[in-house]
């Protein structure tokens, strides 16, 4: 058995992933394997409740795959599985959903932002989602999750409802906590840049994707939204636009931010901006190479998941059977 500490993720089944979520949080993945026994789960079970394309549905795993692996994560130290190909979650989620507090749910507010937007589908399963999501965590044990800020709230859930079952069965669960890695960066619209890099806002051409193609994320660059001055300075409250520019040209270069506003001095934002977009092309030229190479070698990618769920389904169905146990089920 490994010493390490066990970190989960889930992954919405969504596509390619915006160059945020890559600096933010995907490129720290691929380091966090050696410190760490990492779980990625990439979440169809949750995907459906909003309504899916079934053909897309069958299909974005394996991009999702292809680009975990391109952006330097590796399947023989992490497990990367599909949430539905390991029915522990389904089952302990059901157990789950009896621990957890109507009122509890209710008060979750990325289930009041989704169905707000989509009152024709307030299906159970989007009310319940953070039951399942607490599933996600508990099954393995976690010790950490790293999720951005929006997710925070569906974590200390997960931990309410673990006290909430460690208090009548003994300590079952561990307690995980949010992770917040020590380096990444907060990336932003490119258009809105007071408001995260989002997929959600892909139709303003503020988010640049890791599989756009050179073309594309030069212009998206080219477009972006800086102020009415003309000086390369880094300031996050007056010049937001410029600031996120810098940022991410920093994180792309590993030059920082003084030495970016001297290669800039009497320069203006046309020549920063298509420095940063050159610099973005390049970082992101051999993930979206290897990612598109791996695609085309299905076979490899159904045996990584298929590997990645008989892994995830020991651990889990270790903890499914104590809980089946504890709760008084015939085992
Ligand atoms: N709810 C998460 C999101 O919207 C995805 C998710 C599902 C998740 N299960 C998880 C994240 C478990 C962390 C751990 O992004």
């Amino acid at each position: 058995m490994s010493e390490k500490k066990v970190i989960l993720s889930g992954i919405q089944p969504s596509g390619s992933p915006t160059l945020g979520s890559y600096l933010g949080a995907l490129k720290n993945w691929a380091l966090m394997a050696e410190e760490y026994e990492c779980f990625y789960s990439i979440v169809d079970m949750h995907a459906i409740t909003a309504r899916q394309d079934p053909a897309e549905l069958r299909k974005t795993p394996f991009l999702q795959l292809a680009l975990l692996i391109a952006c330097g994560i590796d399947p023989e130290k992490s497990t990367i599985f599909i949430q539905s190909h390991v029915p522990a979650h389904a089952q302990l989620s059901w157990v789950l959903n009896c621990y957890t507090m109507y009122g509890e749910l209710s008060r979750m507010t990325q289930f009041k932002d989704k169905s707000s937007k989509n009152a024709d589908n307030i299906n159970a399963g989007l009310f319940t989602y953070p039951a399942l999501q607490a599933a996600d965590i508990l099954l393995y044990q976690a010790d950490y999750v790293p999720v951005g800020a929006d997710q925070k709230q569906h974590i200390e859930l997960t931990r309410d409802i673990a006290v909430r079952f460690n208090g009548i069965y003994g300590d079952v669960f561990k307690l995980p906590e949010p992770y917040i890695p020590k380096v990444g960066a907060r990336i932003m619209d490119l258009q809105n840049p007071t408001n995260k890099m989002s997929k959600s806002e892909i139709a303003d051409g503020g988010c640049v994707l890791i599989m756009d193609t050179p073309e594309d994320i030069k212009r998206s660059f080219k477009r972006a939204v800086t102020d009415s001055e003309t000086s390369v300075r880094y300031d996050i409250e007056n010049k937001p636009g410029v600031s996120n520019l810098i940022s991410i040209y920093s994180v792309c270069t590993g030059k920082t931010f003084d030495d970016i506003e001297r290669e800039f001095d009497g320069k203006g934002y046309g020549d920063l901006k298509a420095n940063v977009g050159e610099a973005v092309v390049e970082l992101l030229r051999p993930i979206r190479e290897r990612a598109t190479t791996l695609l085309a070698d299905k076979a490899y990618l159904e045996t990584v998941f298929k590997n990645g769920a008989e892994k995830a389904s020991y651990t889990a169905n270790k903890t499914l059977r104590k809980v089946y146990k504890k709760i008084g089920f015939v085992v």
